[in-house]
C-alpha cells in the first residue's frame, strides 16, 4: 500500500482550440500544451503547493485530478484509485474547490447549499444537515445560514464553496487559488483554518501567491508553461538557487570590520557605527552559519553584543525568477 495520497505520471494535456476569422476563410487550429508530462507524488497528509504564473497549467492539473478534464496521456491516482478506470472512487475520496462563487447556487441558503452537496454524496438527511451546520459553524457563517447566497459577500460565498469541498470529509483536497478575490481577513481566515483545522487531510494548493505557498505549503512545485521546474521544500527550493545570503546585524559595540573581511566564507562586508551602536552587513555562502561565527566571534573578543540579526533569503518570485527567467507575478 503507497504512502501516497495522489500520485501524478507523466500526466499531458493538449488543448485544441479552432479558430475561424471568418466564414470564407478555413479553420485554424491552435494547439495548447497545457501541461507536459507532469509527474508529482503527494505523500499523505502534506500540503503540497502549485506555484506559477497565469497560464503555467495549474487549473489544468487540477481539473485532469477532479475528473473534469481528460487528460491526453499519462495517469493520476487519487487516494490509490486511478482518476480515469475508477473516476467515481477517485471523487468521492476528493473535495474541489475551485475559487469560485459560481459553484454554488445563488438562489438557495447556505445551509440547503450544503445539504444538497451533502445529498449527491449519498449522505442521509439527518447526517447532512449535521454537517452542514459544523461547517458553516467553523466558516463563522452560522448567522447567515438561512441567507440566500446571492445576498452574502462574495467572501461568505467564497467560504461556502470551501465548506463544500469539505463537506463529504474527503482525505484528499484540491485548492484552486482557494484566497483570490478575498479581503486579507478572510483570506487569513482561511489560511488558519486550512493550517489548523486541516491537518489530517492531503491538500494540493494551487496559488501565485507566493507568501501563501511560504506559509502554507510542506513541498511546493513550481510550473511553468506546463512544465514542473524544481520542487521541494520552502527552504530547499530558496537554498539550490542561492549564491549567498545577505546578514543584517544590529551590534552594541563596534567589531573590526577588517578582520571580519577576512574571515572564511565572508564575501563582502560593510558597518556603520553610531554612537557606539553599528549596523554590520555581511554576505556569506550561508547567512545563518555566518551569524553564529559572528556572534561567537564579538563575544569572544568582547568587541560587540549583538541585538538583532537577520537573514534575507531570497523569496520563491527569486527563485522562478532564476530557473524560468520570468517572475511569478509580472
Ligand atoms: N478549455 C481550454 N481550451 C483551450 N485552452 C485552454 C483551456 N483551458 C486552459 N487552456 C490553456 O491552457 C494553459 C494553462 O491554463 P490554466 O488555466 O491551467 O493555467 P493556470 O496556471 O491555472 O493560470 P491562472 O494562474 O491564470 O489561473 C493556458 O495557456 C490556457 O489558455
Ligand atoms: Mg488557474
Amino acid at each position: 500500500m503507497t504512502s501516497n495520497a495522489v500520485e501524478i505520471e507523466n500526466l499531458s494535456k493538449t488543448f485544441i482550440s479552432i479558430k475561424r476569422k471568418a466564414i470564407i476563410i478555413p479553420t485554424e487550429k491552435k494547439k495548447v500544451e497545457a501541461l507536459k508530462s507532469v509527474s508529482l507524488d503527494i505523500p499523505k497528509g502534506q500540503i503540497y503547493g502549485l506555484l506559477g504564473p497565469n497560464g503555467a497549467g495549474k487549473t489544468t492539473l487540477i481539473k485532469c485530478l477532479a475528473t473534469l478534464v481528460l487528460p491526453t496521456s499519462g495517469t493520476a491516482k487519487v487516494n490509490g484509485y486511478d482518476v480515469l478506470k475508477e473516476s467515481t472512487y477517485a471523487r468521492a475520496s476528493m473535495g474541489v474547490c475551485q475559487g469560485n462563487e459560481r459553484s454554488i447556487y445563488w438562489k438557495l441558503s447556505a445551509r440547503e447549499n450544503l445539504i444538497f452537496f451533502a445529498k449527491l454524496y449519498r449522505m442521509p438527511t439527518s447526517e447532512a444537515k449535521e454537517r452542514a451546520d459544523e461547517l458553516l459553524g467553523r466558516m463563522g457563517l452560522t448567522e447567515k445560514a438561512d441567507e440566500k447566497a446571492e445576498n452574502l459577500s462574495h467572501g461568505m460565498r467564497m467560504k461556502i464553496v470551501f465548506a463544500r469541498a469539505l463537506i463529504h470529509d474527503p482525505p484528499v483536497l484540491l485548492l484552486d487559488e482557494p484566497t483570490q478575490g478575498l479581503d486579507p481577513t478572510f483570506a487569513s481566515d482561511l489560511r488558519n483554518y486550512v493550517q489548523e483545522k486541516l491537518k489530517d487531510k492531503t491538500i494540493l494548493l494551487t496559488t501565485h501567491y507566493m507568501h501563501e505557498a511560504d506559509l502554507l505549503c510542506d513541498k511546493i512545485a513550481l510550473i511553468n508553461e506546463g512544465e514542473i521546474k524544481s520542487f521541494g521544500t520552502p527552504h530547499e527550493l530558496k537554498e539550490a538557487v542561492r549564491d549567498y545570503d545577505s546578514l543584517h546585524m544590529k551590534v552594541v559595540g563596534t567589531p573590526d570590520i577588517e578582520t571580519i573581511k577576512k574571515m572564511e566564507n565572508v564575501m563582502s562586508a560593510s558597518m556603520n557605527t553610531k554612537n557606539g551602536h553599528s549596523d554590520l552587513v555581511v554576505t556569506a555562502q550561508n547567512g545563518y552559519d555566518m551569524a553564529h561565527i559572528l556572534l561567537d566571534y564579538m563575544r569572544d573578543t568582547g568587541s560587540g553584543k549583538v541585538e538583532h540579526f537577520e537573514v534575507k533569503e531570497p523569496s520563491l518570485d527569486d527563485v522562478f525568477l532564476q530557473l524560468t527567467g520570468r517572475r511569478i507575478k509580472d
